[in-house]
């Protein structure tokens, strides 16, 4: 899936765009770098903005790679770096005539449309809905006003240790977009099927929010939308030859590391809940040990049972923080779980709210657990991985310790045929060598997960099956 962020200087795109990428595991297309790559060539090569001979030889023999690295955008001339030279204000005042000639946005579409090809990409300019993705499925422009842009262009300057004055800061947006909207060619204008989206009565957050909401589900109204993501998975663990014995983290790594204390009323909880599950259940804990581990620490498990969760709490020797439907913050349960940390989620589409609060709960050396396969499924059936986990693990670097639950789903017979329940911890995996390896957005996030689940399904192995 595309989707396009078209807008004037200044206003949000490039932040926009980077934040709904990684919200949404795809990859970002900062348009705007590639001209300004452009422009940098021609002013060091002395070749002034008109049509020509000179102007073709020099698209004709570019050496410019575009590279999306930790998030952001990396461009290469020639093999040399030179992202920061083309944000320098002498750039940036000859880039608007550089980008209005025909030569040369002949060719960036070309390039474009290459690097888009067998990719989920979000990709920001001036014309990506209008000219070079016209069939992109969702189309976003942004407008503010352009005090507020230029404001916001000072910020950044400041940031970054340089001196501006707003007036000329304002001067020049307001001189580059004029330039931008009134040239011939792919002029900046509001396809007629997008989205406007004012983010001067938005925050970047608001805009983040609504943009993956948007795009969630229009994707949902894809033709195959089901099928897409098999048919969109270009990389695997295989094709950068990685398998689970390259993932594993030795769990002495962790050791020594801190971990949160249990607040008073989880351990009684957690103390009760286990002697109950012996008495009713027989639980019995495999590879207990595995859980004496501190740091940040992310349990995968599978799904079968409504107690999962509670069960799976039981062998872990630190605090667990659940994520729950919202739909289960009914009254008096919703507050009981919401005092047991649950964190609400809102499914079917990506919530961000709950994205930050595992972030958080992580970053102070928590533990969260998380049902991969998304929802319960049939006991014997572990699930394809949703891309939730991946994207956490990439996210915030927090190891994956894989668990196995097996019997609870028939604990309603508990009393007359003692059934028991059997909880496995698995060996801690970590996604960082899948990163390393260069996979990145959803590749990275599938590959991840069927990793973790090819763990899971070794435990099941190990108790002799899932019956
Ligand atoms: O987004 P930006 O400020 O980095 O873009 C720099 C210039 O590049 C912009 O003033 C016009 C040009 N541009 C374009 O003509 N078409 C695009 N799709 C993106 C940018």
């Amino acid at each position: 899936m595309i989707i396009t962020i078209d807008g004037p200087a200044a206003s949000g795109k490039s932040t926009t765009a980077r934040a709904v990428a990684s919200h949404l595991g795809m990859a970002f297309l900062d348009t705007g770098a590639l001209y300004r790559s452009i422009t940098l060539a021609a002013m060091r090569a002395g070749i002034e903005p008109v049509e020509g001979p000179a102007m073709e030889e020099l698209l004709s023999g570019l050496e410019l790679s575009y590279e999306y690295v930790d998030g952001d955008a990396r461009l290469l001339l020639a093999g040399v770096d030179i992202s920061a030279e083309i944000r320098t204000s002498e750039v940036t005042a000859l880039v608007s005539p550089y980008s209005a000639l025909a030569c040369v946005r002949r060719e960036m579409v070309k390039l474009q449309r290459g690097f888009a090809e067998g990719r989920d990409l979000v990709a920001e300019g001036r014309d990506m809905g209008s000219v070079v993705f016209p069939d992109a499925p969702l189309k976003v422009f942004l407008k503010s006003d352009p005090e507020e842009r230029a404001r916001r262009r000072v910020r950044d300057f400041e940031g970054q240790g340089r001196e501006v004055d707003l007036a000329t800061v304002l001067a020049e947006l307001r001189q580059r977009d004029e330039y931008d909207s009134g040239r011939e060619h792919s002029p900046l204008i509001t396809p007629a099927d997008a989205v406007i989206l004012d983010n001067s009565r938005l925050s970047i957050e608001e805009q983040v929010e609504a943009v993956v909401k948007l795009a969630v589900e229009r994707r949902a109204l894809l033709p195959g939308a089901d099928e897409a993501v098999e048919v969109e998975e270009t990389e695997s663990a295989a094709a950068v030859n990685l398998s689970l014995a390259d993932l594993l983290l030795p769990p002495e790594k962790l050791r020594g590391l801190p971990v949160p204390r249990m607040s008073p009323h989880y351990r009684a909880v957690w103390h009760i809940l286990r002697g109950l599950f012996r008495l009713l259940y027989g639980i019995r804990f495999h590879n207990e040990e595995q859980s004496a581990v501190g740091g940040p620490l992310l349990v995968a498990a599978n799904h079968i049972a409504a107690i999962d969760p509670p069960v799976s709490g039981t062998i872990m020797h630190r605090e667990l923080t659940f994520v729950a439907k919202r739909e289960l913050f009914i009254p008096v349960f919703g507050r009981l779980i919401a005092k047991f940390g649950a964190i609400p989620i809102n499914r079917g589409k990506f919530d961000r709210v709950c994205m930050d609060l595992i972030h958080k709960r992580l970053a102070s050396g928590g533990t969260v657990i998380i049902f991969p396969e998304g929802t319960r499924k049939p006991v014997g059936k572990l699930g394809r991985p949703k891309v939730g986990l991946g994207m956490i693990a990439a996210e915030t670097g927090a190891p994956v310790l894989p668990l196995y639950i097996k019997g609870t789903t028939r604990l309603g017979r508990a009393f007359f045929r003692r059934s028991r329940i059997d909880v496995y911890l698995g060996r801690h995996l970590q996604i960082e060598p899948l990163v390393a390896a260069g996979l990145e957005g959803r590749d990275l996030y599938t590959a991840f997960g069927r990793i973790v689940m090819e763990e899971i399904a070794r435990l099941q192995g190990e108790a002799g099956g899932a019956n």
